[in-house]
């Protein structure tokens, strides 16, 4: 069950990540319990340092904890080996970046094409025309044949999260979304996880700005790699 009492998608448990670094052992994430809601929007938020990209890249399985358990959608992830975490990455988690990271040599279309091929779940004859209602559904259908550098930023992003759609998964993670756009075009962001929600999507979305925090259904804070307002642990004899 969630922190909501709805069945959860995503559930931690002690989760801690420690980088080896030169210096010594570093906690970058440590006793992170959270429970997130299937179709709940979750607003993350914390200083520079805080280990909010650490988290999002551990629930995209991008990156492994040192201790703890991550289960999604009925899964634990630490069952999965490399090859089986990169066929769930593929088709359970979408990825949204603050640089929206869209291959520049492919057009826009071709740019939410791509992880249709790589599953392959939708035959090749329909893959266009799913690109192109993903595309209208973000609001830039009528950039599909341009290349990224043509389009605003705004655009761009709205053109990343198609991507993150493709393969339908329920689950998409975004690092500071809109940290390169300005008010108008971070609403419009908003506005479009807002709705993804309404359809049953989950999202995880690191921000630093409070007011757009606010719009999602909960936020969580994180200093110095601990979730503020967490019940305190307890010690155990
Ligand atoms: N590969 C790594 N090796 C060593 N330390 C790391 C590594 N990755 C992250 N860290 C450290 O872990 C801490 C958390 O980093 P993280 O990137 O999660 O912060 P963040 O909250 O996303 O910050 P920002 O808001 O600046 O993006 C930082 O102190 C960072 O230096
Ligand atoms: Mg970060």
């Amino acid at each position: 069950m969630s922190d909501q009492g709805k069945p959860a998608l995503i559930q931690l448990t002690d989760l801690a990540r420690v980088f080896h670094t030169p210096g010594g052992d570093f906690a970058a994430l440590d006793g992170i319990h959270l429970s997130v809601a299937r179709g709940e929007f979750l607003a993350i938020t914390g200083a520079s340092g805080s280990g909010k990209s650490t988290l999002l890249q551990l629930v995209a399985g991008i990156d492994r904890p040192t201790a703890g358990l991550i289960e999604i959608d009925g899964r634990r992830l630490s069952d999965l080996d490399e090859e089986g975490l990169a066929l769930w990455r593929r088709d359970s988690v979408g990825v949204v970046f603050q640089f929206f990271q869209l291959l520049p040599t492919l057009t826009v279309a071709e740019n939410v094409l791509l992880p249709m091929d790589l599953r392959g779940a939708i035959p090749a004859r329909d893959r266009s025309d799913a690109a192109l209602a993903l595309l209208k559904r973000v609001g830039v259908a009528g950039q599909a044949r341009k290349f990224p550098a043509a389009l605003s930023g705004g655009e761009q992003q709205r053109v990343a999260i198609a991507r993150a759609l493709a393969n339908d998964p329920p689950l998409i993670v975004a690092d500071e979304p809109t940290g390169n756009l300005d008010r108008a075009n971070a609403d419009g962001i908003v506005d479009l996880f807002q709705s993804l929600s309404a359809l049953g999507k989950t999202i995880l979305m690191v921000t630093h700005e409070r007011r757009l925090a606010e719009r999602a259904d909960r936020s969580v804070a994180l200093q110095d790699g601990r979730m503020l307002g967490a019940p305190r642990e307890v010690a155990h004899a």
